[in-house]
């Protein structure tokens, strides 16, 4: 049976010494699906990987973001699908053959160990020598910056603290692909941005593969090159930050990544390369053409707050939108200060309720808008989504 087994070497032949050059096909997932007893938790997931990628899957709880990363790492056998490196199928190859790392959510630091052995552990069961170890081990710790803390053991350190040592461990192998099941979700708000940017800084640096779980958004938008958002055990949409957030491909993605306001549709007609949908909740709203026709789908129009404009008479008419601009008459019903910006929740004379948000980029409040005042709120036809509902 073990003579079946690939190797170390094999595995090390098969991937393990070269590198990956940036933009190559690093990982292919192709159709993996796992079930536990009869949920199926990851659900036929397709997807490749380059190297040098900061890629992000994102899900709420229970979506199978972390099966699918023990998956990748050898932690669990998928029940279909095939796992590629560097072309070459990892299915039979153990965790600490595979040159992929993973950081545990909950850092799994071995508490009765110091920070230098638990970042030494994966080291000494490769059976590197003492000296190596203690070099890399060096470097590990100026990387993620614990100089002075190596003989502490997790206990007495910080949450930040520790959050580096899970890192360093991780690192410490020089893996090909780094796997990070929610590595900030630990740490405070502030903690979180700065540790953000230093992901960034060092992924950069070291040239490495980063797949990182999050069920953040904006965590998941602030980091990675490209977001996977996963649903119910599947990919519902892969995306750069931006495409994702400006063109979701569902009502339910649109609503998980950031604030939207959405009207269900009641009618549409086609007028040129624009379609004039009815809602009931905001009347008719002139939209562009979608890109992809939905067919006989129930529709809905997605408007991003920070998209509709507020103002107490109405837009000045810029020369080309014509009458083509939307423009929804209403009272502010709700007004909620966040700093750097402002919500207000629009009632709209159509019935519906419209959020805007409103950078406050100036000090002094004399552009506000208070409770009860009538306004004109309005966006261009480019400014909506169509998505099936
Ligand atoms: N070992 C297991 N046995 C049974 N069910 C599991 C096991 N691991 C995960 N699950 C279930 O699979 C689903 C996905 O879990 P998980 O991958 O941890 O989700 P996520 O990381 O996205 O929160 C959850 O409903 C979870 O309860
Ligand atoms: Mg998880």
């Amino acid at each position: 049976m073990t003579d079946e087994l690939p190797g170390t070497d094999a595995i090390a032949e098969a991937v393990g010494e070269r590198q990956f050059a940036a933009g190559e096909p690093l990982l292919r997932i192709d159709g993996v699906a796992k079930t536990f007893g009869t949920f199926r938790a990851v659900d036929g997931v397709s997807l490749d990987i380059k190297a040098g990628e900061f890629f992000a899957l994102l899900g709420p709880s229970g979506c199978g973001k972390t099966t699918l990363l023990r998956m990748l790492a050898g932690f669990e056998a998928p029940d279909q699908g095939r796992i590629l490196l560097g072309g070459k199928d990892i299915a039979q190859a153990l965790p600490h053959e595979r040159p992929i790392n993973m950081m545990f959510q909950n850092y799994a630091l071995f508490p009765h160990l110091s920070v230098r052995d638990n970042i030494a552990f994966g080291l000494k069961r490769a059976g590197m020598a003492r000296a190596d170890i203690a070099t890399r081990v060096a470097e590990m710790v100026a990387l993620v910056k614990l100089d002075g803390l190596e003989k502490r053991k997790p206990d007495q350190l910080s949450g930040g603290q520790r959050q580096r040592v899970a890192l360093a461990r991780a690192l410490a192998r020089r893996p090909q692909l780094l796997l990070l099941d929610e590595p900030l979700a630990a740490l405070d708000k502030k903690l979180r941005e700065s540790t953000q940017g230093e992901l960034m800084e060092l992924q950069r640096r070291l040239g490495m593969t980063f797949i990182i779980v999050t069920h953040d958004q904006e965590e998941a938008m602030t980091m990675a090159s490209r977001i996977g958002v996963m649903r119910d055990g599947k990919l519902a949409q892969v995306a750069s930050p931006r495409g994702l957030y400006e063109a979701p491909r569902s009502r339910w993605i649109a609503e998980f990544v950031g604030d939207v306001n959405l009207f269900d549709a009641e009618s549409k007609l086609r007028d040129g390369h624009r379609l004039v949908i009815g809602t009931r909740d905001a009347g008719p709203l002139v939209v562009a053409e979608p890109r992809e026709p939905f067919g006989e789908v129930r529709l809905s129009v997605a408007i991003r707050p920070e998209k509709v404009k507020l103002s107490r008479r109405g837009p000045v008419r810029e020369a080309g939108h014509g009458t083509a601009i939307n423009q929804l008459d209403g009272v502010i019903a709700d007004i909620c200060y966040l700093g750097g910006t402002t919500t207000y929740k629009v009632k709209l004379d159509a019935g519906g309720m419209l959020q805007a948000s409103v950078a406050n980029s100036a000090r002094l409040d004399v552009d506000a808008y208070s409770l009860n005042q009538p306004v004109v709120a309005w966006f261009t036809p480019d400014d909506c989504v169509v998505l099936p509902s």
